[in-house]
């Protein structure tokens, strides 16, 4: 059903710098291995094979990551560090990888509608690669394709936050349908506490119907002078055709030092160190 998901990926990561200066932000690693496989992996497991990358100059390590490294591996055939390939070799059996770049930084709505030239007309997944969530037993992406099975709308993911802290995301305000699940009617990109409708924030995981494409192109911009997702999501919710899904599991801001410390901590403790 939905056989896409878009990585925006073409961002500076200018947080981590120096780190993130010749390096791609979205291959700094948890432990060991980049934050986007990571991405990939919950695509996987809510059975999409086609994973489209928005990217933009100086990403060439991520196209590198999802392809075969013949003298490495030719180098370590055979001995015990093979394993540690086995992952991301059958990652790239199973999907297939499209590129595209991000010429200009607009925004988060700009960088997806950059990639429309290779979702196309059917709906899609979107993974900001910086949130990175872990969930037991279904992977957040799947519980979202489910619940967009029921619906066949947009569906956002969403969280609790301190209500101090709403200015650093897309809020949401609505009526809870059923357990966990809003129909939005509201939607504001980063509005201070005061003027927030609420303090669930989305997070980086989105499922779209392919006609927000058109309503990105008539989007004008919003906050910070950029093309904001969000605001063209509030177009389809004030038709009721947006739902919020309040997810189980965790998500750490990977975008912050505090986050991906405690990501980091978290994969080293549950999968590292656990073999
Ligand atoms: C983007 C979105 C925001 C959302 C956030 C989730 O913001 O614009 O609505 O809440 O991702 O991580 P960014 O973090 O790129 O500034």
């Amino acid at each position: 059903m939905i056989k896409k998901c878009l990585f925006p990926a073409a961002g500076y990561g200018t947080r981590f710098l120096p780190a993130t200066k010749a390096m791609p932000k979205e291959m700094l690693t948890l432990v060991n291995k980049p934050l986007i496989q990571y991405g990939v992996e919950e695509a996987l497991a809510a059975g999409i094979t086609g994973m489209a990358i928005v990217t933009g100059r100086g990403k060439r390590a991520i196209e590198d990551h999802f392809d075969i490294s013949y003298e490495l591996e030719h180098q370590i055939a055979g001995t015990s560090k093979e394993k540690a390939l086995a992952d991301i070799r059958h990652i790239i059996d199973v999907c297939t990888f499209s590129y595209t770049r991000q010429i200009e930084m607009k925004g988060l709505g700009h960088a997806i509608l950059t990639g429309e030239t290779l979702v196309g007309d059917e709906p899609f997944a979107v993974i900001l690669a910086d949130d990175y969530c872990v969930a037991e037993p279904d992977p957040v992406l799947l519980q979202m394709v489910r619940l967009y099975e029921q619906h066949k709308c947009s569906i956002v993911a969403i969280e609790e936050v301190p209500r101090e802290e709403t200015f650093k995301y897309g809020v949401i305000g609505g009526e809870e349908e059923s357990e966990g699940v809003f129909r939005i009617n509201q939607m504001v990109e980063k509005p201070d506490p005061a003027d927030a409708p609420s303090n669930l924030a989305i997070i980086g995981r989105y499922i779209l119907t392919p006609d927000i494409f058109d309503i990105l192109r008539s989007t004008p911009p919003g906050r910070n002078g950029e093309l904001q997702i969000t605001d063209a999501l509030m177009t389809q919710a004030a038709e009721g055709r947006v739902l919020g899904y309040r997810f189980k599991g965790r998500r750490f801001d990977c975008g912050s030092v505090e986050g991906f410390v405690q990501a980091t901590n978290h994969c080293y403790e549950n999968y590292y160190k656990a073999g």
